[in-house]
C-alpha cells in the first residue's frame, strides 16, 4: 500500500438548508485497501458518496482518484473515465434479463464506444462481447450464481439481486467501488456470499473499496482501517479494534 492513495478527499463539505450533512471531511482510501466507513443514521456517509461519485456537487473539497482531480466531473464521467463505482441503496437489476445478460450489460455500457459495438456488429465487437461472456461466467461462479445464470433476475430473491448487483459493478473493471451499505436486508449466508466475493475482487481482481455498512461484524472482517462520521465530521479513524474501543465512538455510535 505505497504511493498515492487511490481516493483522496480533502476539506469535503455539502450543506443542504441549515444541515451541515458533510462538513469538512478528508479521507483517503489507499491502493489495493478495503476502507470502512461507519456512523449513526444522518452522520453525512450516503452524501459523502454522493459528493465523492459525482452524483452531487461539493460545497467545498477536493476529490482526487489515481491522482488527478475529479471534484465536479459527472457520475457517468468518474465511472467511465476514472472507473470509479458505486452502488446504492436500492437495488437495481433488469427483472426481465437473465443473470449473464445483466452482467454482459453492465461491460457494454462501459467499455463499448458505439452502438454498432454494443450491438455486436463486426467481428471485433463479437470478439469484444465473447470476452464479457468469458468474465460474467468467471464472475458468475464466483458470486455462486451459476444454478440460476439463465433465470431472469426479476424472478430471484432480493440477495441474490444484490450479488447479480455486485458482480455487475466487477465487469467494467473497476478501480475503486463505493458500496453503501451492501448487507442490508440480506440473511446471514447470502451476507457470507457478498464478504467472499468484495474479498475476491480485493484479493484477485485489485479493486478497491471503501464500505458503508451497519453491520459490524463485516466491517471487521473486511477492513483494515474503518472512519467513523458523526454529525458531518470525522469522529474517529483506526483499526477495526481501536474503532471498537474508542470511547467517542461507542457513546456516538456502538451504544455505550
Ligand atoms: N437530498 C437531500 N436533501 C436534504 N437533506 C438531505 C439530503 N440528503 C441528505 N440530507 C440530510 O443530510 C444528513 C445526512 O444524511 P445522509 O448522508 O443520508 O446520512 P447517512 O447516510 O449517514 O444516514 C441528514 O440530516 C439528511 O436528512
Ligand atoms: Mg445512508
Amino acid at each position: 500500500m505505497t504511493g498515492l492513495p487511490i481516493l483522496d478527499i480533502a476539506g469535503l463539505s455539502k450543506s443542504y438548508g441549515a444541515v451541515k450533512a458533510v462538513n469538512g471531511v478528508d479521507l483517503q482510501v489507499h491502493r489495493g485497501e478495503i476502507c470502512g466507513l461507519i456512523g449513526p443514521n444522518g452522520s453525512g456517509k450516503s452524501t459523502f458518496f454522493d459528493c465523492s461519485s459525482g452524483l452531487t456537487r461539493p460545497n467545498s473539497g477536493t476529490v482526487k482518484l489515481d491522482g488527478q482531480e475529479i471534484t465536479g466531473w459527472s457520475l457517468n464521467r468518474i465511472a467511465r473515465e476514472g472507473r470509479m463505482l458505486r452502488s446504492f441503496q436500492k437495488t437495481v437489476t433488469f427483472g426481465a434479463l437473465n443473470v449473464e445478460e445483466n452482467l454482459v450489460i453492465a461491460g457494454q455500457m462501459f467499455t463499448f464506444p458505439s452502438i454498432a459495438a454494443t450491438f455486436g456488429i463486426g467481428a471485433r465487437s463479437r470478439a469484444r462481447i465473447d470476452g464479457l461472456r468469458e468474465r460474467a461466467r468467471e464472475l458468475i461462479r464466483i458470486s455462486g450464481l451459476w444454478e440460476v445464470r439463465n433465470q431472469p433476475a426479476g424472478n430471484l430473491s432480493g440477495g441474490q439481486q444484490k450479488l447479480i448487483q455486485f458482480a455487475s459493478m466487477l465487469m467494467p473493471e473497476p478501480k475503486l467501488i463505493l458500496l453503501d451499505e451492501p448487507m442490508a436486508g440480506i440473511n446471514p449466508k447470502l451476507i457470507e456470499r457478498v464478504v467472499d466475493s468484495v474479498r475476491y475482487a480485493n484479493d484477485q481482481l485489485g479493486v478497491s473499496f471503501l464500505i458503508i455498512e451497519h453491520n459490524i461484524d463485516v466491517i471487521i472482517s473486511l477492513c483494515r482501517r474503518v472512519v467513523v462520521l458523526d454529525q458531518g465530521r470525522k469522529l474517529a479513524e483506526g483499526t477495526p479494534s481501536e474503532i471498537v474501543d474508542n470511547q467517542a465512538v461507542r457513546e456516538a455510535y456502538l451504544g455505550g
